[in-house]
């Protein structure tokens, strides 16, 4: 039985951060009232997720049907807009928490611990919590921000009931065993709880030895997705078209892989992801360097073995550096200038020296440092699998994934160099041949429910994969509501991509506005957001029609910059401050009508 004590539901009219702060002062306030209302062990728990594409808030909406079922009282919240002072006002914390970016908070969640980082907040000596995280061993800073967090929360006082769990993207198996850990803990009567702080205080200083899972490839990640990253599916390249004219000062693909008869099945707004190989040439020069012939029997895993050469083709990153490597590697050889700018005050000098190298550079520059094959395999950070965004629409594709790829090719430090994976799809694959991919599925970047509902998408350069794949699918269903795109690229002459399917779709009114940004067919930089403010009295009014914003493509300059331009529409055409403007995108986030897809 439930109590009585009293919660603001997800859907009562309130931004985050306002929900957030109403639910720790009522559960400041009625700190007492669950134990008589509930059954003997029932408590009042919440229940908190850090998520971005939705793996973890998936888990938290599971986990607290569980709960509720075992007659705890469930309180279930976004750490987007939470604040420190609710989680301290609570007695029981469940935390769900994946890690983005370089071992970062997913979006809109680092305010949370930045605040709980300060240097005045107070102890969390009431709380008992556990946190589950989410990550991908692959990265280097595997579920780095959950463990952030859990050793923040105990450094603060509060009290593990149970130990963290760190997830790789096979979720299921590790998520059933920290929820199993926390059911019998809560399940307890208080006086039986136990804290585990003597346990998660040694395994939490050695930085990765909790329960981990590493999956073991034959358990499907999510249910839908029988294919994983451990597991991919060998899809046929069907096609690939360069999207950008030869006068361009970039390459941008079309590619279109078999679904290999419906065995990989997404959703529009989907991902997949691709287990790239390395270039063998640039592995040849590596090898050559080392003068080891390829040969050499290295560790593939804690059980299994392989060649060098296997191993430096497939399993590890041999075209970008990373601090830990340097390091190792100026240890070993005793390298000076290394060394040097491995100080911590050389800090932009070692990422200007990373930024620019890879392993044939550091072996070229300091030769001799390698002597064991092994070693040198498992210095490297792991290949990590590139994600892109569907690009079709699995009602008017069927059979067919689509990519839109941009090349990354560059120069630096006297020599050509290319994107492992997307010079592998350029000038490594070719039409029938096979590549391992898996679907990545994006919860949260989905079509509005409401097939009526007007859309406004803005995705400059390959931003635009996902919007194609959004128009396609609505056409397909038969949706009626309407659609604004907006797309920027470097020239209308030679980087419109889709520039006939877009045109032809806006001619017979499928495309409400088409609105364009060519930043260099003029003397000053023409964006995205140039446009969106030049109509942005049109942009408000489809706001109050209930239309929804996505974006996708670059997060380092151009989701930020939207972001802003977004505000300043809100506050200019809705005569609101710039805290109502916040407020007013806190809300349309709030209301899944503000989706971001980016990269
Ligand atoms: C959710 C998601 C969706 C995505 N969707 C798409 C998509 O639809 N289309 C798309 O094209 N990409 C997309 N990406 C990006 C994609 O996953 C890859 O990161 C991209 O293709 C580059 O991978 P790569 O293996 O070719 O390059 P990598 O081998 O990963 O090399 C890229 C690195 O090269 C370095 N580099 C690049 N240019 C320079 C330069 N000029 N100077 C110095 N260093 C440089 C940088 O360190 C950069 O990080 C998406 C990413 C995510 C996370
Ligand atoms: N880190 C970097 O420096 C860098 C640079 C380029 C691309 N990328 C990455 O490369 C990938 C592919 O890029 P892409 O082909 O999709 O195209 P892109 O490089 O994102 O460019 C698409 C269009 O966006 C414009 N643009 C640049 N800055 C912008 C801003 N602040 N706001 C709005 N528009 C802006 C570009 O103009 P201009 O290019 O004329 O300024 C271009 O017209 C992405 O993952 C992107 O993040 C990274
Ligand atoms: C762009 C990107 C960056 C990521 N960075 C990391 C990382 O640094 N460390 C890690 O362990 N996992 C990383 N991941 C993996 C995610 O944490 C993992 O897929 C998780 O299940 C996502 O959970 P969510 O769907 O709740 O957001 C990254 C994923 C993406 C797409």
């Amino acid at each position: 039985m439930n109590t009585s004590v009293p919660y603001i539901p997800d859907n009562a009219p309130f931004s985050p951060e306002q929900r957030a702060w109403l639910n720790g002062l009522l559960a400041s306030m009625f700190p007492a009232a669950p134990v008589s209302g509930l059954a003997p062990s029932g408590k009042r728990v919440a229940v908190l997720y850090a998520s971005q594409s939705g793996t973890a808030e998936g888990l938290a909406r599971k986990l607290v049907k569980e709960l509720k079922a075992q007659g705890h009282t469930t309180a279930l919240s976004t750490m987007v807009g939470y604040t420190p002072a609710a989680l301290a006002a609570e007695s029981y914390a469940l935390i769900l928490a994946s890690t983005y970016g370089d071992g970062e908070a997913p979006e809109g969640v680092q305010p949370f611990f930045e605040q709980l980082c300060l240097e005045h907040f107070p102890c969390m000596e009431k709380l008992r919590y556990s946190v589950f995280a989410l990550g991908d061993r692959h990265y280097e800073h595997f579920c780095k921000f959950g463990a952030d967090l859990d050793a923040k929360l105990r450094s603060l006082g509060a009290n593990p009931i149970c130990m963290r769990v760190d997830g790789d993207v096979d979720v299921d198996e590790p998520f059933a065993e920290w929820k199993a850990a926390v059911s019998a803990q809560l399940n307890k009567n208080d006086s039986h709880l136990r804290t585990v702080e003597a346990l998660t205080s040694a395994s939490s200083t050695a930085g990765g030895e909790q329960h981990n899972s590493n999956g073991n490839g034959a358990l499907s990640h999510r249910q839908e997705t029988r294919f994983s990253r451990e597991n991919p599916l060998q899809a046929e390249l069907l096609e690939r078209r360069k999207l950008t004219a030869e006068a361009s000062t970039k390459a941008t693909l079309h590619l279109a892989f078999s679904t290999e008869g419906g065995q990989l099945k997404y959703e529009a707004g989907d991902a997949f992801g691709v287990v790239p190989t390395n270039d063998p040439n640039l592995v040849a020069e590596i090898l050559q360097q080392l003068r080891f012939n390829g040969n050499e029997e290295v560790p593939k895993s804690n059980t299994a073995s392989t060649t060098l050469h296997d191993a430096l083709l497939h399993s590890v990153q041999i075209t970008r550096l990373g601090r830990k490597l340097v390091q190792e590697y100026a240890k070993r050889g005793d390298c000076q200038p290394l060394l040097a700018i491995l100080a911590p005050e050389k800090q932009a000098e070692l990422e200007k020296y990373v930024s620019e190298r890879g392993l044939v550079d550091l072996l070229s520059e300091f030769p001799g440092v390698v002597d064991d094959p092994a070693d040198l395999v498992r210095m490297l950070p792991r290949m990590t699998p590139r994600l892109y965004s569907i690009s079709s629409s699995p009602a008017a594709h069927k059979g067919e994934i689509h990519a839109t790829v941009a090349v990354v090719r560059y120069f630096s430090n006297d020599r050509e160099r290319g994107g492992v994976c997307s010079t592998l799809l350029a000038d490594r694959t070719s039409p029938s041949d096979r590549l391992p991919i898996y679907i990545q599925p994006n919860k949260k970047f989905r079509l509005p429910s409401d097939p009526n509902s007007p859309m406004i998408m803005i995705g400059p350069g390959t931003g635009i994969a996902p919007f194609r794949g959004f128009l396609h699918e609505r056409r397909a269903l038969g949706h009626k509501g309407c659609n604004w795109l907006f797309f920027g690229e470097r020239s209308a002459s030679s980087d419109f991509l889709y520039r006939e399917e877009l045109e032809s779709m806006l001619t017979d009114g499928h495309i409400t506005r088409l609105d364009t940004a060519f930043s260099r067919d003029q003397d000053h930089k023409v964006y995205v957001q140039d446009r969106m403010m030049e109509h942005s009295r049109t942009f408000w009014q489809w706001l109050q029609e209930g239309a929804s914003i996505y974006v996708c493509g670059d997060a380092s300059r151009m989701a930020k910059d939207v972001h802003a331009s977004i505000l300043k529409i809100a506050a200019k055409e809705g005569r609101m401050s710039s805290e109502g403007a916040e407020e007013y995108v806190a809300h349309l986030k709030e209301h899944h009508r503000y989706h971001r897809d980016v990269y």
